[in-house]
C-alpha cells in the first residue's frame, strides 16, 4: 500500500496567505496542515508516499517537510506541471504507483478519524475505490455522493448546483490499480480538469465496486479563513498539552493548557489556554486568549488577542482593541502610535480584508 498526497493547487481561497506560500503549508497548532495528513497516513502503517507538488511551491513544501525521516516514512516528490486536476495528479505519479493501491489524500484536508478502519475495510473487501463522505450544510461547494444504505455508490456529482445529498467527498480516496485505466477513459471537465470525481464516476459506470463510509468525527477543508481558525480550534482543544519550554515572570500567569516555545519571553501578561506560542516570542503587557496559535519569532506588546492565529516574524504593537477572529500573516507588522489614535495608517497587501468591528 503506497500513499499520494496532493500538495500543489495555487491556493487562490486563502489569498494573501497564500501569495508567498503553499496552503498545505500554512499552519494550524502551529504544524503545517500537510504534515498532519503524513502523520496519520503513517499511523495506518503506509510509509511509501509521494507528494505532489508544483512548480511554484514544490521547493518550499519539499525543503520544510525533508525525505521523510521526521515522520517515520520515505518521501518522493513528485511534480505536477500544471494545475489540471486530481485525476491528472494521478497519472503523473504513475510511476511511483506502479500498480500498488494506494491512499490518495488532499494536503489541504484535515480529518479527525483514524484511517486504520476504512483501510481494512478496503483490503478485505478488494474494492477499487472506498472514499470518504460527510454531511455538510453547502454540498455545492464540494463533490457530492449517493450512496444506498449498504455504503455503496451509485453516483458522484462534482459541486453541482443542485445537489442530490448533503453528503460531500472528502478529501480522502481509497483506490485499487483500476484506477489508472478509468483516468485514461475520462475526458476533462468543463473547466478543463481531469477529476477525479469523474474517474471514480468511471469506475462505478463499468461495474466495479466502489463503496463509501461515512465520517462521523470533525473534517476540515482549509481552504478559507474560517475553515482554518476552525481547524485551529479544534486541535487546539484535542492536541495541547501543557509545555512551558520558555521563560515568564512571576507577574504573568498563564493558565489551562498553553505550549511555549523555546527562547519565548513572557512578561506581565496573561495567557489563557488553549494556546500555543513558537519559539523565540516576545510577549510583553499583553494577553493572549484561547484558541489562539503564536507562530515563532513573533512579538506582541500592549496587545490583545483571542481566537486568532499568527504567522511567523509578525509584529503587533500597541493596539487597543481586543483582536479576535483574526489570520495575521508571516511578518506582517500592526502597530499603533502609543498616544490614543485619532487615525488609522495601513499599508494592506493585495487581497488582504480588514474589519473594525
Ligand atoms: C476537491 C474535490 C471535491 C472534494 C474536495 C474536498 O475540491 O474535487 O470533490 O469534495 O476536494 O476537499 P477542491 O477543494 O479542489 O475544490
Amino acid at each position: 500500500m503506497k500513499a499520494l498526497i496532493l500538495s500543489g493547487g495555487k491556493g487562490t481561497r486563502l489569498r494573501p496567505l497564500t501569495y508567498t506560500g503553499a496552503k498545505q503549508l500554512v499552519p494550524v497548532a502551529n504544524k503545517p496542515i500537510l504534515w498532519y495528513g503524513i502523520e496519520g497516513i503513517v499511523a495506518a502503517g503506509i510509509t511509501d508516499i509521494g507528494i505532489i507538488i508544483s512548480p511554484e511551491t514544490g521547493g518550499e513544501v519539499r525543503s520544510r517537510t525533508g525525505d521523510g525521516d521526521r515522520f517515520g516514512a520515505k518521501i518522493t516528490y513528485i511534480l505536477q506541471e500544471e494545475p489540471a486536476g486530481l485525476a491528472h495528479a494521478v497519472k503523473v505519479a504513475r510511476s511511483f504507483l506502479e500498480d500498488s493501491p494506494f491512499v490518495m489524500y488532499l494536503g489541504d484536508n484535515l480529518i479527525e478519524n483514524d484511517l486504520r478502519p476504512f483501510l481494512e475495510s478496503f483490503k478485505q473487501k478488494h474494492l477499487d475505490s472506498l472514499i470518504l463522505l460527510r454531511q455538510v450544510p453547502n454540498p455545492s461547494a464540494f463533490g457530492v455522493a449517493i450512496a444506498d444504505k449498504s455504503g455503496r455508490v451509485l453516483q458522484l456529482i462534482e459541486k453541482p448546483k443542485e445537489p442530490p445529498s448533503n453528503l460531500a467527498l472528502v478529501g480522502v480516496y481509497f483506490f485499487d490499480r483500476s484506477i489508472h485505466q478509468a483516468i485514461d477513459e475520462i475526458l476533462p471537465s468543463a473547466r478543463g480538469e481531469l477529476e477525479i470525481t469523474d474517474a471514480i464516476q468511471h469506475l462505478i459506470n463499468t461495474e466495479k465496486m466502489v463503496e463509501s463510509r461515512t465520517l462521523e468525527g470533525w473534517w476540515l477543508d482549509t481552504g478559507k479563513k474560517d475553515d482554518l481558525l476552525s481547524a485551529n480550534q479544534i486541535v487546539l482543544d484535542n492536541q495541547i498539552r501543557p509545555l512551558m519550554l520558555g521563560t515568564s515572570d512571576d507577574r504573568s500567569q498563564v493558565i489551562g493548557r498553553v505550549q511555549v516555545g523555546k527562547g519565548t519571553t513572557i512578561i506581565n501578561s496573561s495567557i489563557r489556554g488553549p494556546v500555543v506560542i513558537g519559539e523565540n516570542c516576545y510577549l510583553k503587557n499583553c494577553f493572549i486568549g484561547p484558541y489562539s496559535s503564536i507562530g515563532n519569532n513573533v512579538n506582541i506588546v500592549e496587545a490583545e488577542l483571542e481566537h486568532s492565529v499568527v504567522l511567523e516574524g509578525a509584529t503587533i504593537d500597541n493596539i487597543q482593541q481586543r483582536i479576535v477572529d483574526s489570520l495575521v500573516g508571516r511578518r506582517a507588522v500592526l502597530g499603533t502610535s502609543p498616544k490614543r489614535p485619532k487615525a488609522v495608517r495601513f499599508m494592506v497587501g493585495d487581497d488582504c480584508q480588514i474589519e473594525l468591528v
